[in-house]
């Protein structure tokens, strides 16, 4: 059964793959592909908010045939207690898939060992692996004729503000995956922080990041700036403390200008402007945020297809 709870869960050839078929989707998008999911049931089981995620797999599952469940995890006897092991085959008895969006990442792989369908991570505490590809293919887009996944290689992304936080972990992951120059830039409190640094240990990948406090250090000869919310979801209660320790990290048009001169500025959404980033950033003509929104739907569509189908094989 093949999850993807992870960047790495996919090599760098089924990455190829999957960017290949996502461009795909996006130049055919007025033609539906029903037999990819020919009639399964997916569902989305969310212990927090969305726009983008949910709506573009559920888009994304009803245009490859399938039929998208939203659940909210409130709603759910989850939510009385019972247990993630026995709601995960419970929902395996009727599902042939299950993309998940939680806070420990502990909950969707014990979903993944509990069950028996595959499960794709929706974004935890910990990483957020569907944003980090449609991000990746973004940058390809702009970089080559073809999104080729080459293009990705020995770029230099600059991840600034909460460097210990599920989108700084993802780069540092998927930095890895695609051979890029992951460096962050943020408060030595929000520096990359055990969980990502145990896993890098574990799983033999050194090098995977630079670190540093000095910003302007950072942003040279940056191909990429990119940046996410100081306060992430389940994180309200220390937004006093974040926004007072990052405000020096916001994005402006003086970072912006000092990377290179045709850098590009990335954000996942949803973006606070005058907090992470400065309008004249957001709505630079380097900012490529709402070619990111949209290339979720062709992704999520690229990851489903690439996933149902190794279940098949
Ligand atoms: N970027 C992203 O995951 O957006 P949503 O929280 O709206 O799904
Ligand atoms: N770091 C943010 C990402 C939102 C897509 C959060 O977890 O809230």
């Amino acid at each position: 059964m093949k999850h993807f709870l992870k960047e790495t869960d996919f090599s760098i050839q089924e990455a190829t793959d999957i960017f290949i078929l996502a461009q795909k989707y996006k130049n055919d998008r007025g033609h539906n592909n029903p037999s990819v999911l020919n009639n399964e049931s997916w569902a989305l089981l969310f212990y927090k908010t969305s726009t983008r995620t949910r709506i573009s797999f559920e888009v994304g599952i009803n245009e490859l045939g399938g039929h998208p469940l939203y659940l909210d995890k409130d709603t759910m006897q989850l939510s009385r207690g019972e247990s993630v092991a026995d709601t995960a085959k419970i929902l395996s008895r009727y599902c042939h898939g299950l993309i998940i969006r939680t806070y420990d990442h502990k909950i969707v792989e014990e979903f993944a060992s509990e069950g028996t369908i595959t499960v794709v991570n929706a974004l935890t505490d910990f990483l957020h692996p569907c944003q980090i590809f449609s991000d990746a293919f973004t940058l390809a887009e702009h970089w080559s004729e073809d999104s080729n996944i080459i293009s990705l290689k020995d770029r230099k992304i600059v991840f600034i503000g909460d460097c210990n936080s599920n989108m700084a972990n993802s780069w540092i992951l998927g930095g890895h995956l695609f051979s890029m120059n992951v460096v962050l830039s943020g408060p030595e409190t929000f520096a990359p922080g055990k969980e990502i640094n145990d896993h890098l240990d574990k799983a033999g990948i050194t090098n995977a990041y630079t670190f540093t406090t000095d910003i302007h250090e950072a942003i040279e000869d940056a191909d990429v700036i990119y940046t996410d919310v100081w306060v992430s979801m389940g994180k309200e209660n220390e937004e006093a403390i974040r926004t007072k320790k990052l405000s020096p990290y916001k994005v402006t048009l003086d970072h912006l200008n000092a990377a290179k001169k045709d850098a590009l500025f990335m954000h996942c959404l949803p973006a606070h402007l005058e907090m992470e980033v400065s309008p004249d950033v957001y709505y630079n003509s380097k900012s490529v945020v709402f070619d990111q929104a949209e290339n979720r739907l062709h992704m999520q569509k690229a990851i489903l297809t690439s996933l149902a189908g190794s279940n098949k094989t």
